[in-house]
């Protein structure tokens, strides 16, 4: 059984640990290419909107489970309830960050690659045309992507096998406001292009008869995926936050660092991409084909500035990968700390083998990995996010709930906000979430 369960050393640590898990590639990759895809500034407006409503009540509830229990995420529920059902969904807990993991580092394996290419200048030197051709070449060739992959994963692993306080907190506490610097960096190069002034436009300004069901249920669920929600990782880093940390404040810096990031990173891609004459909705394909592109044609007249706003741009796509991979190792590496006698390298270990399996797969088969992103991202995601606001909302004693997020009573705002919060989790979010669930399969 475990050992005294190690905590965070202070507030700014909780937020960088849970930031660095939140921002990542959800923000940088994906939260530009939904935009595009899904309305502009209309997405954005219900992007805000389902972060502060949907998203951070899930949040606290995940936050306090987690120091409540004090044990891993997959004992967290079952702890209370023996029923078969938490045991269900304890499991997930387990096998969802573990399925991300997976295929999370072939991504990272990719920006890594970019991020290399970028220091070798291939971007600027090659023609746009060239340069948008690198990724399809990159995919065919088979050891490439797996190689990068593994190389992440390590990475991941090793501050992993450090520890919460030497290696994840260490970690975040450096990379999370190095990543900020980095993206606003960015975004002044970005906004101040000739012509970016439409995408800032396109990305600010809502045109709200772009809005439908569906850019109601892709905003909640990218919001969900960026916070890291409903994967167990949320409920592992509660259980080391300290017993005198208001859940309140923590949960709100980390909802609003995601926010601040996601809204930064679409302000870095969006201007450039109309700065450059290209259509917004390119898709997944956005970070990894038309950004080089753009680095390219931009490289036409300022290469040395290109250059290096290309590099630290895949710089930043890495580090805020590598935050977010290692928050999903620790569910696992918690898991079997909890219930073997193993030591904390020896879980990395086996945990690197496992999600460096899989991983190499999805590598080598992209069916494989837009299979898993979309069972756990569109399915197992919102199947324990519902087990987990119906566990909260109806089988913990309201009480101990209370005392819990506002520290025995102590901390009068947060008893003021319980009862909003606590009937958002309790009768909007299963209904919300339901809602999505549905909406996935339909839409
Ligand atoms: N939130 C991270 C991002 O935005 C990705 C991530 C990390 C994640 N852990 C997760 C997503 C757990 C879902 C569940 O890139």
């Amino acid at each position: 059984m475990s050992k005294e369960r190690e905590s965070f050393g202070s507030r700014a640590a909780v937020i960088m640990a849970m930031a660095g898990s939140a921002i990542g590639l959800g923000n940088i990759w994906r939260f530009p290419y939904m935009v595009g895809e899904h309305g502009g500034g209309a997405f954005v407006f219900v992007y805000v909107m389902a972060t502060l409503l949907v998203s951070l009540p899930v949040f606290v509830a995940e936050v306090t489970l987690g120091r409540m229990s004090r044990c891993s995420a997959y004992g967290s529920m079952s702890k209370y309830h023996s029923s078969p059902v938490w045991k269900f969904a304890g499991i997930l807990t387990i096998l969802i960050p573990t399925v991300i993991g997976s295929y999370y580092s072939v991504i990272g394996g990719w920006s890594l690659n970019y991020m290399f290419r970028s220091l070798a200048g291939e971007f600027v030197m090659n023609s746009p045309e060239a340069v948008s051709g690198i990724f399809a070449k990159m995919v065919s060739v088979t050891w490439l992507p797996i190689v990068m992959n593994l190389l992440f994963m390590t990475a991941t692993c090793a501050i992993v096998a450090c520890g919460v306080k030497i290696g994840i907190e260490k970690f975040n506490k450096f990379t999370i406001p190095a990543l900020f610097v980095l993206i606003i960096l960015i975004v002044i190069y970005s906004v101040t292009l000739p012509g970016a002034g439409e995408g800032v436009k396109y990305l600010l300004k809502p045109d709200f008869s772009q809005l439908d069901a569906k850019t109601f249920a892709y905003a909640i669920g990218q919001s969900f995926y960026s916070l890291s929600l409903g994967s167990g990782v949320i409920i592992t880093y509660g259980s080391y936050v300290s017993k005198k940390e208001n859940i309140f404040v923590s949960s709100a810096g980390t909802a609003a660092s995601d926010l601040g990031f996601a809204i930064l990173a679409g302000l870095a891609v969006m201007p450039a991409v109309f700065a450059d004459g290209i259509a917004p909705g390119a898709g997944p394909g956005l970070l990894f084909e038309t950004l080089p592109f753009i680095f390219s044609t931009m490289g036409a007249q300022a290469p040395v500035l290109s250059a290096i706003v290309s590099i630290v741009f895949f710089i930043a796509v890495v580090v805020a990968a590598l935050t977010s991979c290692v928050s999903v190792i620790e569910v696992g590496v918690s898991f079997l700390l909890e219930k073997t006698g193993l030591k904390r390298w020896q879980a990395s270990l086996i945990l690197f083998a496992i999600c460096g399996t899989i991983g190499s797969i999805c590598a080598y088969k992209m069916v494989v990995l837009n299979t898993l992103d979309w069972l756990t991202s569109n399915v197992l995601l919102i199947i324990l996010a519902v087990l987990t606001v119906v566990f909260v909302g109806f089988f913990l004693p309201k009480e101990t709930l209370k005392a819990e997020f506002t520290n025995e009573g102590t901390n009068r705002v947060n008893v003021r906000i319980f009862p909003l919060i606590y009937f958002l989790i309790k009768w909007v979010e299963p209904v919300a979430l339901i809602a999505i669930f549905v909406c996935n399969f339909i839409l």
